[in-house]
């Protein structure tokens, strides 16, 4: 075999092999670990359609192979022509019907789980809302029976169904927690409705999967799963959040004043403190969330000080100017946006680059 050949071998087995690399089954974003009743009932019409595809696939190469060994042309076959099958009736006749069947075992299950899935199924009537709006780049979470609007996190009790009325403030974007259930979109003028439900507390990463422009691959999200006491302690705090008494650390108190004179309280509404603007992300009870600039990065005092100094090289494209922002009053911001929704926790001080190392 020629180099050529070898080497077009080799280059084909290793992006195979890196295109392989990719797949897990158990990763925080696959479908395959499902945590939920939708997105476990989607898999299994998944895995169904996917089982009769692989029969399909083993009875038309097997009889293929079969074929084109035990039919090949001998030697004593000559120029003359084999016998000819076309018109054969029984053939043909099986040849429609077996694929109708097999397309009707997978078209009833798919329309009962469609309309099993639907968002506006009469028995959701008690689920909690959640209105989700999807902007460039970034997700709002608006709860309009508990008066309750927040940012980039999903805050849902466990075992209870989420009734989520899905709309856009800009282009169109999609809504998808892969382990929670499947994507849907996010459309200007219109609404779309799903639900989910999480079997077990924990965190859920969710992802933008209609390609929205410059910073679409970063607009995460996060789903929180709690238990009842949990949900409820999150949506108090939230509901006291108006009146909510800042710590009494210096730090804090100059964060807060500076959250009005570097102009942080125009864009970003805080319950008692902003209203800011209804296009730009909430901060209320900010130092709640775990995560920060949409899902990109753990909400930590340094992570946030990063993104306080230089948000366009965290999230190219986003609409967080540069507030040129000198060490000490990153610092001050820090301690006050991680102190939000809980004041009694000490102000976090964000040491790094006030000595002078970065
Ligand atoms: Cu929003 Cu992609």
């Amino acid at each position: 075999m020629s180099i050529v050949k070898w080497s077009r071998r080799a280059i084909g087995l290793a992006l195979l092999a890196a295109l392989l690399g990719g797949c897990a089954f158990n990763g925080p974003q696959s479908t395959f670990s499902t945590a939920g009743p939708v997105a476990k009932t989607q898999l299994d019409l998944f895995m169904l359609t996917f089982w009769l595809a692989v029969v399909v696939f083993v009875i038309v190469a097997g009889a293929l192979i079969y074929i084109l060994r035990r039919y090949r042309r001998k030697a004593s076959d000559g120029d003359s022509l084999p016998p000819q099958t076309h018109g054969n009736l029984v053939l043909e006749i099986a040849w429609t019907i077996i694929p109708v069947i097999f397309l009707v075992i997978i078209a009833v299950p798919t329309v009962r789980v469609i309309f099993q899935l639907e968002g506006r199924d009469s028995s959701n009537t008690e689920a909690l809302e959640v209105v989700v709006t999807a902007y460039q780049w970034w997700w709002e979470f608006e709860y309009p029976e508990l008066g309750i609007t927040t940012a980039n996190e999903l805050r849902i009790p466990v075992g209870e169904r989420i009734r989520l009325k899905l709309r856009s403030g800009d282009v169109i974007h999609s809504f998808w927690v892969p382990q929670l259930g499947g994507k849907n979109d996010n459309i200007p003028g219109q609404e779309n409705e799903m639900w989910l439900l999480a079997d077990e507390p924990g965190i859920y990463y969710g992802q933008c999967a209609e390609l929205c422009l410059t910073a679409h691959a970063y607009m995460r999200f996060r789903v929180v799963a709690e238990d009842a006491a949990g949900f409820e302690g999150w949506v108090s705090a939230f509901q006291n959040a108006a009146t909510q008494e800042l710590a009494s650390e210096p730090l804090v108190n100059q964060g807060a004043q500076l959250f009005q004179q570097k102009g942080c309280a125009g864009c970003h509404g805080v319950a008692g403190v902003s209203v800011g603007n209804s296009k730009m992300p909430n901060l209320t009870n900010f130092g709640l969330r775990t995560s920060l600039a949409a899902g990109v990065l753990e909400n930590t005092p340094e992570n946030l000080a990063d993104w306080l100094r230089d948000p366009q090289a965290i999230k190219p494209g986003n609409y967080m100017p540069n507030l040129g922002l000198s060490n000490e009053e990153i610092a001050a911001l820090v301690a006050y946006l991680q102190s939000l929704g809980k004041p009694d926790v000490q102000a976090q001080a964000y040491l790094g680059g006030l000595d002078g190392t970065r």
